[in-house]
């Protein structure tokens, strides 16, 4: 089985002749389903709660294993990075990051990785909110430099997150992250940074699987929640222990459980992406099914997820936009995080998966035809909102952070997605998570940008 998969694996990396959409979808046949076996095969998971971690887990595995075709192309005759040294010049302007200036528009989707020599705001100790999954440190990750770098925008400043800040515009406000489980990554990361500064009360959670949680700040009156909702719309998700590997997917339909709130919520945050690439049924007005993707066992037509993913964030959009109307307006934020690249390089199973110690520069790594994709739809369908909200009250905004995530592939738990991996003499075959991110570290510089866009 194993070797089978990796048979097949070593096989589709010679596929590059294949247009890339094409190699795309056919790698992703023969990916899913061995993969997915094998990683239920292999999940040592021990835990009291062992049920609800086991389905955490796997729909995170599912996740990390959607994007294992995404087959990173480097040229390594440019890998020269300089090692972070101590000046930062980030420090300097602290003092003013609790005044928010309206600042000029900023581009922060072009720069680069800058070292940087001031410490997180927070570590695996001081935050109670790191998944143990991302919780890098703890689990015994060797190296730190990728903890010093910072994201220079190209032609602006990223001022360093400031908790202050961020808490004084969040007071009597209600923040709300949906979405996917790097939606959840960048909501405990946000969480972190103002935890620095502020403790939170988990003021709500679903019982099941943490997929829904609430914090209050009480000396800001400030809220910030949690929405799981994979692809916005309506999804009846798989459910590989009762045989369904595919998620059925209603385009025509919204995902009640975070849209019904929309009307309380001042600020949202959306995030998906990952789960268009894994197996999907998707059904348009009427229950029909409009297409499928990596279903070759029925008879529905074979579709490119980049086209029902368009249709997903379009009508979301819309639907909050009308609905926002009809509650009379007011004002209202909705940023929208872009395509968060993964990083497997060979076997997701091997111990070098996601091994890399320090980002790319920026020539050394271009972006793949499914990020470029991706990303693009997002930066459009939230510019075509942005149009039609003109005059309500209702700002949207794309996190545009594809580029920045895709030069960090340093940034990954890999193998200590879970604790001591090594432990008992280093096996060839661990598990690797290369597409959520530790914490601290890379991602939380989608919430310095948030921050920036919702104060703008
Ligand atoms: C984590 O942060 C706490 C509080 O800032 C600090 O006391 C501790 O030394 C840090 N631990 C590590 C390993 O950096
Ligand atoms: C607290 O914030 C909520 C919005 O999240 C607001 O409706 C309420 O009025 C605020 N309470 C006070 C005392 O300002
Ligand atoms: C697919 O179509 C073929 C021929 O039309 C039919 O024989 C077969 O039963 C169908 N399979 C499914 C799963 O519906
Ligand atoms: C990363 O993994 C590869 C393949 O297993 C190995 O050759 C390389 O030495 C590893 N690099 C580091 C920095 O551990």
């Amino acid at each position: 089985m194993v070797t089978n998969f990796l048979q097949n694996h070593q096989v589709q990396n010679n596929q590059f002749l294949l247009p890339k959409r094409h190699f795309v979808i056919y790698a992703l046949y023969a990916l899913i389903p061995l993969a997915l076996l094998h990683y239920l095969l292999f999940n040592p998971v021990a835990t009291a709660k062992k049920s609800v971690v086991v389905s955490q887990v796997r729909e995170e595995a599912a996740v990390a294993i959607s994007s294992h075709h995404e087959h990173v192309k480097v040229n390594d005759k440019h890998r020269h990075v300089s090692p972070p040294d101590d000046g930062d010049e980030v420090l300097k302007k602290d003092a003013k990051a609790g005044e928010t200036p309206p600042p000029p528009p900023c581009d922060y989707s072009d720069g680069e990785w800058v070292p940087n020599a001031r410490p997180p705001l927070y570590n695996g100790t001081s935050c109670a909110t790191i998944k143990d999954g991302q919780n890098c440190m703890a689990h015994g990750r060797p190296d730190t430099g990728y903890l010093h770098w910072r994201w220079r925008p190209r032609r602006c400043d990223l001022p360093a997150f400031s908790p202050d800040a961020f808490l004084g515009w969040l007071r009597d406000k209600h923040l709300a992250f949906v979405g996917d489980s790097l939606a959840r990554n960048q909501a405990e990361s946000l969480m972190c940074l103002l935890a620095s500064r502020s403790p939170p009360e988990l003021v709500y959670r679903d019982g099941e699987e943490n997929k829904f949680r609430r914090w209050a700040f009480r000396e800001h009156n400030a809220t910030v929640s949690i929405f799981w909702s994979p692809f916005l719309v309506k999804v009846a998700e798989k459910a590989e222990h009762a045989g369904v590997r595919h998620n059925n997917v209603f385009l025509d339909a919204f995902d009640e459980r975070w849209l019904s709130q929309l009307a309380a919520l001042d600020a949202v945050v959306l995030s998906i992406g990952h789960w268009f690439l894994i197996p999907g049924i998707y059904h348009d007005a009427g229950g029909e099914v409009v297409g499928c993707h990596d279903c070759a066992e029925f008879n529905h037509t074979e579709i490119p997820f980049f086209g029902v993913f368009k249709q997903a964030v379009h009508r979301t959009l819309a639907e909050i936009n009308r609905r926002h109307v009809l509650a009379g307006g007011g004002d209202k934020v909705v940023a929208f995080t872009t395509f968060s690249p993964a990083h497997f390089e060979g076997d997701w199973d091997k111990a070098g998966a996601c091994n890399k110690t320090r980002p790319y520069k920026n020539a050394e790594k271009e972006a793949g035809y499914t990020e470029k994709e991706m990303r693009k739809t997002v930066v459009e369908e939230v510019a075509a909102a942005s149009a039609a909200a003109a005059g309500t009250g209702l700002r949207f905004a794309a996190l545009d952070v594809t580029t920045l995530a895709d030069l960090r592939p340093d940034g990954h738990p890999g193998p200590y997605m879970r604790n001591d991996p090594f432990a008992g003499g280093a096996g060839p075959r661990v598990q690797n998570d290369c597409v959520h991110w530790c914490m601290p570290g890379a991602i939380d510089t989608f919430n310095e940008i948030l921050l920036q866009t919702i104060t703008s």
